[in-house]
């Protein structure tokens, strides 16, 4: 069997790993290939063109062997166990100086872990947030690496050759040590969830206040992404309000149930900025959302007790405009990013990532489900102020939220009064009007904790701390 030549493995041939070992091999790399299941390789080699160099290999021993040294191997597995048990089998193969690269959402803490393991064997480990998708995976996602510098260099042609472009700047960069690239990646999908859910509140007003139809919101939705708004997920929106189900009867967005599930990346997201103490309401709302969504049964029998859901009246609120919703998405959308970021900053410096967040903001701008024209206005922001903690700190982000108060203001009446449930855009108005207030009522919260738990309080006239007996004359 000899020494290998292929520049990279790919392990795990559903369809991120089929599509991305294509994208690599389009790119000139010689790919080796294995899957768990043989058959699946069959079926993906049967299907490849004679231009494409991708060798299958049917043992671990014969994929290992067939890779150039250092060795870079990918796995694309399902994330949790799988990912561990392929490393398992997979090491014994390897030595050190080799590359393991796990390009699935693995949890942070886990990537930690195997990143310390390799790494008492000489082996280096790459954990590898992607998104974009199967077409992304195909065609050009948005990658983040993080891991021992060496092996990102290593690794770093074939990313950059085959990550997306934004004007001539591959979507990837190196982002740090250890678990840096699969908690960005995590932050990513906090941040998808947070603006999916903004997305489909504005659907809500538009259609059960506004009375839109799906073309209109189709047309709504693409002229929207004209504009400020441009991005991958509001384009796609209005793509889906087109789609016609089978047989043409009917718009097939009206025949899907409204019971979002979840995988878990938004959750862990939330998870860890309470961990944190970083509040990111935007991400915790949209998980909140799509457990109530499945609440279907318990939902409808409230109805009794609490009255029918919101009827939809067009009349009901004359004033408030298609224009209203759009400015107050933007504002919306731009404080769910403004959040995410601010949750990587202080990450970053707990976690020791030192992440440059103008790069990951450069390296979202491609590629991934997330990509949106604001995050220009992101990367400029950090870029001039790397140490920024928070985008709404940032005169021009500010600005361009603090024009649209209004906006926030009148589609959270618009809701209120209508009964249409927004409550990521509300808590968007929250999120901004906490943000800015000099004083909050956290006094009270303070003298209530002192009062029931002796938990003390600090003063705003001295320094100390200090305990009142708050029963006692
Ligand atoms: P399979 O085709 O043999 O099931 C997505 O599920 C991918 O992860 C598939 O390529 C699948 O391989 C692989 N996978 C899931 N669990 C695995 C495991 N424990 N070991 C190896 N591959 C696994």
């Amino acid at each position: 069997m000899g020494q290998g030549t292929n520049d990279i493995g790919m392990m795990g041939l559903a369809v991120m790993g089929r599509n991305l070992a294509l994208n690599i091999a389009d790119k000139g790399f010689k790919v080796a290939a294995f899957n768990r299941t043989s058959s699946v390789t069959d079926e993906f080699v049967v299907s490849l063109g004679p231009e494409q160099q991708i060798q299958p290999t049917y043992s671990i021993e014969e994929f290992a062997k067939s890779l150039a040294k250092p060795r870079r191997a990918m796995i694309m597995v399902k994330a949790g166990a799988a990912v561990d048990a392929v490393i398992d089998s997979l090491t014994p193969y390897l030595e050190p100086g080799d590359i393991v690269i796990d390009g699935g959402n693995s949890h942070y803490t886990d990537t930690n872990r195997r990143n310390q393991a390799l790494a008492e064997k000489g082996i280096h480990f790459l954990g590898v947030g992607i998104s974009g998708g199967e077409a992304g995976a195909r065609n050009g996602p948005s990658i983040m690496p993080g891991g021992q510098k060496e092996a990102y260099e290593a690794a770093r042609p074939i990313f950059e050759a085959v990550a997306a472009r934004a004007g001539d700047a591959p979507c990837t960069a190196y982002l740090g040590p250890r678990s840096a690239g699969h908690y960005v990646k995590m932050v990513h999908n906090g941040i998808e969830y947070g603006v999916m859910q903004l997305i489909a509140e504005t659907y809500a007003l538009l259609k059960a206040v506004l009375g839109k139809s799906n073309q209109e919101l189709a047309d709504i939705y693409a002229s929207w992404n004209d504009a400020e708004l441009n991005s991958y997920l509001v384009e796609i929106t209005s793509h889906i309000f087109r789609r016609r189900d089978e047989g043409g009867k009917s718009y097939l967005v009206d025949e899907i149930l409204g019971e979002a599930e979840q995988l878990g990346t938004g959750m862990w997201t939330s998870q860890s900025a309470m961990d944190l103490h970083v509040p990111v309401p935007g991400i915790d709302i949209a998980v909140a959302m799509r457990s109530l969504s499945a609440l279907e049964a318990q939902r409808k029998a409230a109805q009794s007790f609490l009255g029918p859901a919101y009827v939809p009246h067009p009349t009901d609120d004359e004033t408030l405009s298609v224009e209203h919703i759009r400015r107050a998405l933007y504002a919306g959308m731009i404080m769910t990013y403004a959040q995410g970021f601010a949750q990587l900053r202080v990450a970053s410096n707990k976690l020791e990532y030192q992440l440059s967040l103008d790069d990951v903001a450069r390296v979202w701008r491609g590629g991934c489900i997330i990509r949106a024209a604001l995050l220009a206005g992101v990367e400029r922001a950090f870029g001039g102020a790397p140490d920024l903690g928070n985008l709404l700190l940032d005169s021009e982000m500010a600005a361009r939220v603090a024009e649209r108060r209004k906006d926030l203001v009148r589609v959270a009446k618009a809701g209120a009064s209508s009964g249409v449930p927004i409550p990521g855009l509300m808590t968007s108005l929250g999120y901004l009007d906490s943000f800015r207030a000099g004083w909050l009522p956290l006094n009270l919260v303070q003298a209530q904790r002192d009062y029931f738990g002796a938990h003390t309080y600090r003063r705003v006239d001295r320094e100390g701390v200090f305990h009142t007996e708050w029963t006692g004359e």
